[in-house]
């Protein structure tokens, strides 16, 4: 029996459609490759279907999804959709949800693709944001009170309890293991801790503890580093090639793996993983649905391809993922630019010279 995965697909609005038809494409080609297969089922969760009926994500479809072995996510966001409900209502309800309660993002700078960081290469920037993805001020904890008036209170809580923070400090430990087995570049470099525990006494102490107390018992041939975050932003910018693996916090993930797409030569190349490590896991570009390319044929497939490279290695598909990764950096090494519009090339021939190479 040749091995099958079922991938559950939401393309989604703007340019999720034309970056998901690119990377299933990519991914279909490395399974045929390898000798395995996929099986994708698509989904019309967005804006379309929001705006026809008023519905972002029934809880149905989260039990539809549990059928799955992964899921695959083109972009959700639509200017004609008030900010809010679309990432809401489906985004996070699926991480929610299924429990992906790690955010993956690697940062990494290919050859020939242009960071914004002068004196920087691929030398430096090669590391990985592991952003804890269902706490902290995402629970939704707060309220507001005398909405409207000059007295008007609001607040939001930063959320977050050990084991929640242990099993994302496991997910980041481990990785770190791997990555410290696999080349002296990764082993000399410590996991960094980032968070804001000068001022978030609570939280930060409860990280920090949660973070030394693993690290020395479990991992003591892994060297610990610590950042506030707002150093952490400086250091991205400045000393990117000091990170090997940082983990972090919600909103502080949030916010600094946006900076890691841009150091890392912007939206057309970032992407990332909603894991759970004992579940389902989905995979998407970081880019958004760009309404202003969309229909265009000129958006960067290329997120969306490492985004299907980062399932396929955690499917256990490993050897197909190196593939696509060295398919990427053929094509990369060909186009003028990462950024929509200059790439030298079509939406549908960036795909088709990956799936070509891989
Ligand atoms: C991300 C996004 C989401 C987040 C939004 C769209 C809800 O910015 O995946 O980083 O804040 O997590
Ligand atoms: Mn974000």
């Amino acid at each position: 029996m040749t091995r099958t995965y079922k991938i559950a697909l939401i393309p989604g609005d703007g340019t999720g459609p034309e970056v998901a038809r690119e990377a299933t494409k990519v991914a279909n080609a490395a399974a045929t490759g390898a000798g395995f297969k996929l099986e994708f089922a698509e989904f019309d969760f967005g804006a379309r279907r929001y705006l026809e009926t008023g519905e972002t994500l029934p809880d149905s479809a989260i039990g539809e999804f549990k059928k799955f072995d992964a899921m695959f996510l083109g972009a959700i966001g639509h200017p004609d959709v008030k900010p809010g409900i679309l990432e809401t209502g489906i985004l996070l309800k699926i991480r929610f949800a299924l429990d992906q309660y790690i955010n993956l993002r690697p940062v990494k700078l290919y050859p020939n693709v242009e960071t914004p960081l002068r004196d920087k290469g691929p030398e430096h920037i090669d590391f990985v944001v592991i952003r804890e993805n269902t706490g902290g001020i995402y629970t939704g904890h707060g309220g507001a009170t005398r909405v409207g008036t000059t007295e008007e209170i609001a607040t939001q809580l930063m959320v977050y309890d050990r084991r929640t923070v242990d099993r994302c400090l496991k997910f980041a430990f481990e990785l770190k293991k791997k990555r410290y087995a696999l080349d002296l570049k990764y082993s000399a470099k410590p996991i960094t801790l980032v968070h804001k525990r000068n001022v978030l006494t609570h939280c930060g102490d409860l990280w920090y503890r949660a973070f030394e107390e693993m690290g020395s018992n479990q991992y003591p041939e892994i060297k610990r580093d610590y950042n506030h975050v707002d150093a952490a932003n400086m250091w991205f910018v400045k000393n990117p090639e000091w990170f090997d693996v940082a983990v972090t916090e919600n909103l502080f993930g949030d916010i600094i793996t946006d900076l890691g797409a841009m150091i890392q030569g912007g939206l057309g190349v970032a992407a990332g993983g909603n894991i759970n490590p004992e579940g389902i896991s989905m995979f998407e570009p970081m880019g958004g649905s760009a309404p202003k390319y969309a229909g265009q044929n000129v958006i960067n497939p290329m997120a969306a391809i490492g985004a299907v490279m980062m399932m396929l290695d955690s499917l256990g598909e490993s050897q197909s993922a190196h593939a696509i990764e060295a398919a990427m950096m053929v094509t990369m090494k060909k186009m003028k630019s990462q950024a929509a519009g200059k790439m030298g090339y079509s939406t549908t021939e960036v795909g088709d010279m990956v799936a070509g190479s891989v």
